[in-house]
């Protein structure tokens, strides 16, 4: 299979991460006899810095004319604290997604038995925690009107949903519980506001299309509770944009690290494939971060594309690195391997080099050990 696949690396250690998930890409494309071409185009603070905007409309155009696209992140600590610029790094991931009609956020909750230590959950309520954030990403108080008065007084960010927005994405939701545990449970705060109380009667009409799919609603206070209290109870969560930011980040705590977590979000054009995680500045440039969330986000993208067998073998490469203690500082602050060594394990996995013949005192040599 030939495609086409946008680049977006963006700020931080987008480039970083990315460039590992390329390099398995190109892996799978070797052992599989595909072929992928890539287009880099700008995007976040690394665009306004070269052409002033967050969001060429080069980049948007790019992205149209690939099969997917491959985002990085975005963020740079001089916009966070500046509360005063007009243009934001994030407004090149808020714009993609608008552009690109993303109105799909898919997020799984994977969790694995080596990592466990590192999560604060007791053990026992842990075992086989597995669920999948559906997080709605195109609506919502993230695109509502924003004002803020003249003389700074005051501000306000209005949350708004139309039926249709609510539907679209929960068919999607439900389709997909129905090829899982068929629970879904429908994340609002339909006791205080009138777009969750749109949510609930929306998705109760849409249930009824998916009766073999037990359908349960929880407030989102309630939610941050329960994902750290009982994680097992959830399978496919279904929620507004804010909402769903919000609980994803908390969920990736169950994994053990932000850095773990991929994300597709797929619409009506190009889907994109991106880790949850943000541009960690404080790491960039000093191959330090975890490229897991990338080189997932990348298996998503193989499944979209149809190629499950290669994305099975991407995530096979993924467990074998974490059962075999490659992993990156955030996992293991003391013994850890740089990005670029695991992203050359990945490769050499998926192109079937190891676990075969495996020099595991080459590997010993790119591994950093602080005392
Ligand atoms: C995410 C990020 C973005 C969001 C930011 C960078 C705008 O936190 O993808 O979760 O809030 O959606
Ligand atoms: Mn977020």
């Amino acid at each position: 299979m030939k495609k086409k696949i946008a680049i977006l690396n963006g700020d931080g250690i987008g480039p970083e991460v990315t460039r590992q998930s390329i390099q398995v890409l190109n892996a799978v494309a070797e052992r599989f006899g595909h072929t992928f071409d890539y287009r880099e185009a700008l995007i976040g603070a690394d665009a306004i810095d070269k052409t002033g905007t967050a969001l060429p409309s080069e980049t948007i155009d790019i992205c149209l004319d690939c099969d997917a696209v491959l985002f990085g992140a975005v963020g740079h600590p001089k916009y966070d604290n500046d509360p005063t610029a007009k243009v934001r790094p994030e407004q090149g991931i808020l714009g993609i997604r608008k552009a690109l009609q993303l109105f799909a956020n898919i997020r799984p909750v994977t969790t694995y038995p080596t990592l466990q230590h590192l999560c604060p959950i007791k053990p026992k309520n842990m075992e086989g925690v597995d669920f999948v954030i559906f997080r709605e990403l195109t609506g919502g108080i993230y695109f509502g009107k924003k004002q803020t008065a003249e003389d700074g007084s005051s501000a306000s960010d209005e949350c708004s949903y139309t039926k249709e927005e609510i539907e679209r994405i929960s068919h999607l939701a439900f389709q997909y519980a129905q090829k899982r545990r068929k629970k879904l449970t429908l994340v609002d705060k339909a006791n205080v506001l009138d777009t969750s109380r749109l949510w609930r009667k929306t998705v109760q009409q849409v249930a009824n299309e998916y009766t073999d799919v037990k359908v349960d609603y929880m407030f989102v206070d309630n939610a941050a509770m329960q994902i750290i209290l009982n994680p097992k109870q959830f399978d496919v969560v279904l929620t507004e944009n804010m909402f769903g930011d919000i609980i994803s980040d908390e969920a990736s705590v169950l994994s053990g690290s932000l850095g773990m977590l991929p994300s597709a979000s797929l619409g009506n054009k190009t889907a994109l494939f991106e880790p949850i995680h943000g541009s960690y500045p404080q790491a960039a440039g000093k191959d330090i971060a975890n490229p897991t969330g990338s080189v997932l986000s990348a298996a998503m993208m193989l499944d979209h594309f149809g190629m499950k067998q290669e994305a099975a073998v991407v995530r096979d490469a993924v467990e074998w690195t974490l059962e075999n203690n490659f992993v990156t500082k955030d996992i293991d602050p003391v013994n850890f391997y740089f990005t670029s060594t695991i992203g050359e394990l990945l490769c050499d996995y998926v192109i079937g080099k190891i676990p075969g013949s495996i020099k595991k005192e080459n590997i010993e040599l790119r591994k950093s050990t602080i005392i």
